[in-house]
């Protein structure tokens, strides 16, 4: 007889995957409307009223900081019903990635989450979800098949990085494909990406599902490279972990000022601020999910979509034990579908 197993993931990760696809719609009612403001609050309110209907003891620990005073789900923030007996998690949650383009109606935002627990169900999950305390990360992610002869490294120059990459996938580098966010910031990076000849996607936001793209098999993206937000960081680490690809990343505080608050305030030490993060320490824990639901197009998912009184979302749900990655394409019927929010604690037609 088999051994019985503490498997928590399979009886809610179909509701996480609500929670993203509530989101986007909630989200999708913003798209193109130029507040991005109200989208936020919008994917926020859906997730945490979805999240009312989720038996957990769910703990925000990568969030919005609550002093930005923008909507938001905020680190700290208690989400599920809390009953007795229900499962602690830690939840890496954005209810938008890419919150500027949704209020543009431009392509690449979407609605994101992770969630892990421990092996056993009455330690606490938080520290699975590391606290990273600076704003921006380094970023270097990549799929299986470059992870596989472990050569990366955040400090070597890009071009010999894009010749590791090419010689891994087969590739020349000029026919390989790399994206980074188009930011002042990245001048030099681009600068050598250019100079090695790679074909090179910037992107104005969105680097969650940047991130991911190298793992994915279609998306036609092999390298992601350079500075992003750092809860940014761990979404994507819990999904490339889960495809078995890699994200390196390194603490980047933007200024002196950032670098003093994170040693005096923080307690950093110059290790912790030098210390290259791979995806295992970042979303740690063998019960991790990862799901999300496309707004608009990005290389991982389709955004909303219409069709015959439907909508038509599209999400990706993935568990690291055992590497499903399920693509979900959901018909919502505009006539019958409700979404729970937390602000009425009742259910609103689309
Ligand atoms: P929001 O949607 O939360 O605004 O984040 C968008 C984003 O582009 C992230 O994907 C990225 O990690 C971060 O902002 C980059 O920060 P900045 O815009 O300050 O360069």
């Amino acid at each position: 007889m088999m051994e019985q197993r503490h498997d928590p993931e399979r009886t809610i990760d179909l509701d996480l995957v609500r929670c993203t696809e509530n989101a986007a719609l909630a989200a999708w009612k913003w798209f193109g409307k130029g507040q991005k403001e109200h989208a936020d609050e919008a994917a926020s309110d859906a997730i945490r009223g979805m999240f009312q209907l989720i038996d957990c003891k769910g703990l925000v620990r990568i969030g919005e900081g609550y002093k930005d005073n923008a909507p938001g789900v905020f680190t700290d923030e208690r989400l599920g019903t809390w009953t007795a007996g229900a499962i602690p998690m830690a939840i890496a949650v954005d209810p938008i990635d890419g919150t500027s383009l949704t209020s543009k109606g431009l392509p690449g935002a979407i609605s994101v989450l992770a969630v892990t627990t421990c092996d056993n169900p009455d330690d606490d999950p938080r520290g699975l979800f590391p606290a990273i305390p600076s704003h921006y990360m380094e970023k270097m992610a990549v799929g299986p098949q470059v992870v596989a002869n472990g050569r990366l490294m955040l400090d070597t120059p890009i071009e010999a990085t894009l010749e590791i990459i090419a010689a891994r996938l087969r590739k020349r580098v000029e026919d390989v494909v790399a994206v980074a966010l188009d930011r002042p910031r990245h001048e030099r990076l681009i600068a050598g990406l250019r100079r090695a000849g790679c074909r090179i996607r910037l992107i104005s936001d969105g680097d969650v599902a940047a991130a991911i793209a190298p793992s994915l098999p279609d998306s036609g993206v092999d390298l992601y490279v350079g500075i992003g937000g750092s809860p940014e960081a761990v979404l994507s680490a819990a999904a490339i972990k889960c495809l078995g690809g890699q994200q390196l990343c390194r603490m980047w505080p933007k200024n002196a000022e950032e670098r003093a608050k994170l040693v005096n305030e923080d307690g950093c030490t110059e290790a912790d601020l030098t210390k290259v993060w791979t995806v295992d320490e970042m979303a740690q824990g063998d019960h991790l999910i990862f799901a999300a639901t496309g707004i608009s197009d990005s290389p991982m998912l389709r955004g909303i979509s219409y069709k015959d009184r439907h909508v038509i979302t599209e999400s990706i749900l993935m568990r690291y034990r055992n590497r499903t990655v399920r693509h979900i394409q959901a018909y919502h019927d505009i006539d019958r579908k409700t979404i729970h929010l937390a602000s009425t604690s009742q259910e609103v037609r689309l």
